[in-house]
C-alpha cells in the first residue's frame, strides 16, 4: 500500500519539495504523483547542498527507483514540460521514468496571454497570478473547450477542439482587450510539435496508480499550492484555480478516498504568502523585513519577494480540518533563531469579537486581527541538530505548543533547507 498525501497547509513554499524528497528517499517510493496545478508550482529540493527547482514536473524526477506521474488533474503545457525536463538532463540528472495522463488538460501559450492581460484589466483588484496559463486553461476545462494531452494525438480533433477554445476568447481579445487574434493554425502547428515526445509518455494514469496501490506499491501524491489557495477553501478571489487540498487529490488522481493512509500537511514555523490577498499576521515592520531575508523568502517560479508574517494557528487548525491531515511537517524553524520573542497567532479578533475558528465570510477575515501569544526564543543556529532531544529548550517548547494548537502531531521539524537537516518528532 501505503498512498500518502503531502500538501501546503499555508499559502504554499512550505517546503513540500523538501518534504516529498525527505518521504521518497527514507522509505522506497514506487510513484511520485502530481495531481492538480501546473508549472506555476516551484519546489525546491537540496540534495547533497546541490539545488534542484520542478515547477510541473513531480520532485520525484530525481529519485533513481521512482516512476514520476503528472495525473488527469494537472495543467499541462508541454512547452513548460519539456523545458524542464531538458533543463534538468542538461544539469547531467539522470531523470527518472515519467507518465502523462491522457486526460490531463493542456496550456497553450495563449492561456498565458489570456492570463497576463485579464490581470491587467483588473488593474488594482488584480490577483498576482503567475501568469502562467492556470486560470484560464481550467476555465476551458470547465466551459468544457478544453484541450486534453490525448487530443494531441488526432490532428482533426484538435484543430476542432483549438477552434471552439479560440472562438470565444478570440472575441474576449479583439473587442474587450483591444490585442490582436489567435490563430488557430498556429496554436494547433505549436501543439501538434510536442505529439511524437510526448506519446511515449502518455497512459491512464488513473488505472495505473489504482493498480500500483492493489499491488501494495507506494504511492506519495506530491502536493502544488496550498490550502489557502484551494479555490473553495482558500480565500477567494484571490487563491489558485483548483483543489490542492486533500479531496483534490482523489479527483486529481483517478483514486478513492479510501486509498489514501496519511495526509501530512506542511507548515512554516511562520507565515509566507505571494501574490494578493488578506493574510492577518502580515508584517509591515523589520521583523516582516527580517524574516523574509533570514528565510530567503523569495518565489521559485516568479521571482517575487514574499509577503511574510508570523504563524497563524487559525489558519492551521483549519488545514488539519478541511485536509483530514494525519500529520503536520514543520519547516524553517531554524530562520526563528533571531528573535528573543516568538508571537504566534492563536486566534482572530474580529470586530470586537475573539474568533477562534476560521471564520465564515471573506468579510469578516479581510477584517481579522491577530491575538497573540509570545514564546521565548532560543536564540542560537539549531541547523546541526538531529534528533528533537538535541534542540533547545526554548525550541522543543515552540513546537510542542504549536503542535497543541494546530490539530494534528507535528511528525517532523525542517531546521535547514537539505535533505539531511531534519528534526523526527514522532517517528
Ligand atoms: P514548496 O513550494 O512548498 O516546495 O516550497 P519552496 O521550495 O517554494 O520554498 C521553500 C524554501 O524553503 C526552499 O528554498 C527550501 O529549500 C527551503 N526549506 C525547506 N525546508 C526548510 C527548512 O527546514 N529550513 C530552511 N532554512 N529552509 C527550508
Ligand atoms: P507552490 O507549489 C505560492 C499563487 C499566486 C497567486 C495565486 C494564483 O510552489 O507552493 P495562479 O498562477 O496559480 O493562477 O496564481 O496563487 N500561487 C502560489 N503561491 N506557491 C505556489 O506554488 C503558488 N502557485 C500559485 O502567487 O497569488
Ligand atoms: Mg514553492
Amino acid at each position: 500500500m501505503p498512498a500518502i498525501v503531502v500538501l501546503g497547509a499555508q499559502w504554499g513554499d512550505e517546503g513540500k519539495g523538501k518534504a516529498t524528497d525527505l518521504l521518497a528517499t527514507t522509505d522506497p517510493i514506487d510513484y511520485v504523483v502530481r495531481t492538480s496545478g501546473g508549472h506555476n508550482a516551484g519546489h525546491t529540493i537540496v540534495v547533497n547542498g546541490e539545488k534542484y527547482a520542478t515547477h510541473l514536473l513531480p520532485s520525484g524526477i530525481l529519485t533513481p527507483g521512482a516512476t514520476s506521474v503528472i495525473a488527469g488533474g494537472v495543467v499541462v503545457s508541454p512547452e513548460a514540460l519539456f523545458r524542464e525536463l531538458d533543463g534538468l538532463i542538461a544539469r547531467g540528472v539522470e531523470v527518472a521514468d515519467l507518465k502523462v495522463s491522457a486526460n490531463a488538460h493542456v496550456i497553450a501559450s495563449y492561456h498565458a496571454t489570456i492570463d497576463k492581460v485579464t490581470e491587467r484589466f483588473l488593474g488594482k483588484n488584480q490577483i498576482g497570478t503567475t501568469g502562467r496559463g492556470i486560470g484560464p486553461a481550467y476555465a476551458d476545462k470547465i466551459n468544457r473547450v478544453g484541450v486534453r494531452i490525448a487530443d494531441l494525438f488526432d490532428e482533426k480533433i484538435l484543430t476542432q477542439k483549438v477552434e471552439a477554445a479560440l472562438d470565444v476568447r478570440n472575441h474576449l481579445l479583439t473587442k474587450v482587450y483591444n490585442r490582436r487574434a489567435i490563430e488557430v493554425d498556429a496554436v494547433v502547428e505549436e501543439l501538434l510539435s510536442y505529439a511524437d515526445r510526448l506519446r511515449p509518455m502518455v497512459c491512464d494514469t488513473s488505472l495505473l496508480l489504482n493498480k500500483a496501490l492493489d499491488a501494495d506499491q507506494t504511492v506519495l501524491f506530491e502536493g502544488a499550492q496550498a490550502t489557502m489557495l484551494d479555490v473553495d477553501h482558500g480565500t477567494y478571489p484571490f487563491v489558485t484555480s483548483s483543489n490542492p487540498v486533500a479531496g483534490g487529490v482523489c479527483v486529481g488522481a483517478g483514486i478513492g478516498p479510501t486509498r489514501i493512509d496519511r495526509v501530512v500537511g506542511v507548515i512554516k514555523a511562520y507565515t509566507t504568502r505571494v501574490g494578493s490577498g488578506p493574510f492577518p499576521t502580515e508584517l509591515f515592520d523589520e521583523d516582516g523585513v527580517q524574516l523574509q531575508q533570514l528565510g530567503g523568502e523569495i518565489g521559485v517560479s516568479t521571482g517575487r519577494t514574499r509577503r511574510c508574517g508570523w504563524y497563524d494557528a487559525v489558519v492551521a487548525r483549519y488545514a488539519s480540518r478541511v485536509n483530514g491531515l494525519t500529520e503536520l511537517f514543520l519547516t524553517k524553524l531554524d530562520i526563528l533563531g533571531a528573535w528573543e520573542q516568538i508571537p504566534v497567532c492563536v486566534a482572530y479578533e474580529i470586530d470586537g469579537q475573539r474568533v477562534e475558528e476560521m471564520p465564515m465570510t471573506q468579510t469578516e477575515f479581510h477584517h481579522a486581527t491577530p491575538v497573540y501569544e509570545y514564546f521565548e526564543g532560543w536564540q542560537s543556529d539549531i541547523s546541526g541538530c538531529r534528533s528533537f532531544d538535541e534542540l533547545p529548550k526554548n525550541a522543543q517548547a515552540y513546537v510542542q505548543a504549536l503542535e497543541e494548537m494546530s490539530g494534528a502531531p507535528i511528525w517532523g521539524v525542517g531546521v535547514g533547507p537539505g535533505r539531511e537537516q531534519t528534526v523526527v518528532v514522532h517517528g
